[in-house]
């Protein structure tokens, strides 16, 4: 049997692995073996308990304020003594949190192997998205195998020496797990959801959180929303807004108790993906709902002053907004008002994969192991 360690700790980690978890724990030749840091806690409770997946190791390590110190010295002095006791022959760890790079930090001090799901992605600016942009550029230096969801993510690899014999091209995982969860003529747990009038009012899907927008960007970003609302009476929000206590504190005093904005708790990822496919527009500094919408055929338009997914700005259906409140307001209203610009972006494209990537991983670790089967 191949020992395969999973690592991850946030929500959109928990996300994209849980299909891997499944396809590694379905496979007979496969011992899987899963350990969360919780870095958050509720958020990745929700992913966990949804797809029924029970990590052997759960390090509970989030505190409210933590400093990415904090999380860094956390998760690799927890992970330390879960290897000594595992000795796996593989750790997988996904895209560029925090978790993501002390995960495999920690891996690379045990001289474990080190696999990295959702490799290649770059936006080339360190400090955007912060920490993410070199979290992920130094797991890419400690993995030996690398698997990237697109070709323009193999291209950034090669670009920075790493040899093409380790790279596997996968798709993304995302489509694997949103393909779990969609369904036609879904209804909502929460009859607020089932009950909002969607013909009536044209809506718009919020969500912000990244730690480079704290602050002057996110003022920005919800005084947009605030006014777009106040403009048109035939618009409405939904925001399921991030545990974060910093981005509540912005998103309180702009948008609290504003009629047609509907703040609501961070929803379960079944409700969120369906939701996704329900409203008209998503407005969003998330990077894996760039990945997600425009399989569905909704337009982002993003919140932030770059991507490092520019496969669908290239397939025309997200937008790069910038966090200027001006541009946020003049764009999205254009999508909104303007039947024929929204048509244009409403396309459904799926640059990002067939939803077989975690078979692909799956595949790619026998091959690489076959010498233990
Ligand atoms: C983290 C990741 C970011 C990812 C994001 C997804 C890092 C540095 N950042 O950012 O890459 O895009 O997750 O959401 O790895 N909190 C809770 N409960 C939860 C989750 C968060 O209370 O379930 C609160 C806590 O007070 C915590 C704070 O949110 O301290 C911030 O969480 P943290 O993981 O440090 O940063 P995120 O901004 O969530
Ligand atoms: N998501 C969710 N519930 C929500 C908001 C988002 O399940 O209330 C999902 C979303 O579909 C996507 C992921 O969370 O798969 C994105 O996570 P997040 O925005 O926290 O992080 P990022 O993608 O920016 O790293």
């Amino acid at each position: 049997m191949i020992k395969v360690m999973t690592i991850f700790g946030t929500r959109p980690e928990a996300i994209k692995m849980a299909p891997l978890v499944k396809a590694l724990e379905a496979d007979a030749q496969i011992e899987s073996i899963v350990c969360v840091t919780a870095q958050h806690r509720e958020m990745l409770d929700q992913v966990l308990e949804l797809f029924q997946i029970t990590p052997k190791h759960d390090l509970n390590i989030m505190a409210k304020g933590q400093t990415l110190s904090d999380i860094t010295s956390r998760v690799l002095k927890g992970i330390e003594s879960v290897l000594k006791s595992e000795t796996p022959d593989l750790i997988l760890v996904h895209g560029d949190t925090t978790t993501t790079f002390a995960g495999a930090l920690a891996a690379f001090y045990a001289q474990i192997p080190v696999g990295h799901v959702e490799a290649g992605l770059r936006s080339h600016n360190i400090y955007s998205p912060f920490p993410e942009e070199m979290n992920r550029s130094l797991t890419s230096r400690i993995a030996v195998m690398h698997f990237a969801a697109t070709e323009g993510n193999v291209v950034n690899l090669k670009n920075e020496g790493v040899d093409e014999t380790l790279i596997v091209k996968t798709g993304n995982t995302v489509i694997d797990a949103l393909k779990m969860v969609i369904k036609e003529d879904y209804r909502f747990e929460d009859d607020v959801l089932n009950q909002m009038d969607y013909e009536r009012y044209k809506t718009i899907l919020l969500t912000a959180h990244r730690r480079e927008n704290l602050g002057e960007p996110m003022e920005n970003i919800f005084g947009a929303i605030r006014a777009i609302v106040d403009r048109n009476e035939g618009i409405q929000v939904i925001f399921p807004i991030h545990l974060n206590p910093a981005v509540r504190a912005i998103a309180n005093k702009h948008l609290k108790d504003v009629e047609r904005i509907h703040m609501i708790e961070p929803l379960d990822y079944e409700p969120f993906a369906n939701l996704q496919a329900k409203v008209d527009i998503i407005l969003t500094d998330s990077g894996g709902i760039q990945e997600e919408a425009p399989a569905l055929g909704k337009p982002v338009v993003v919140l932030r002053t770059e991507t490092e997914r520019p496969e669908a700005v290239e397939a025309g259906t997200v937008i790069i907004a910038g966090v200027d409140k001006n541009a946020i307001i003049e764009l999205t209203e254009k999508l909104l008002l303007d039947e024929s610009a929204y048509l244009k972006m409403a396309e459904a494209v799926n640059p990002y994969g067939d939803g077989k990537a975690c078979l692909r991983i799956v595949d790619a670790i026998k091959a690489q192991f076959s010498y233990k089967l």
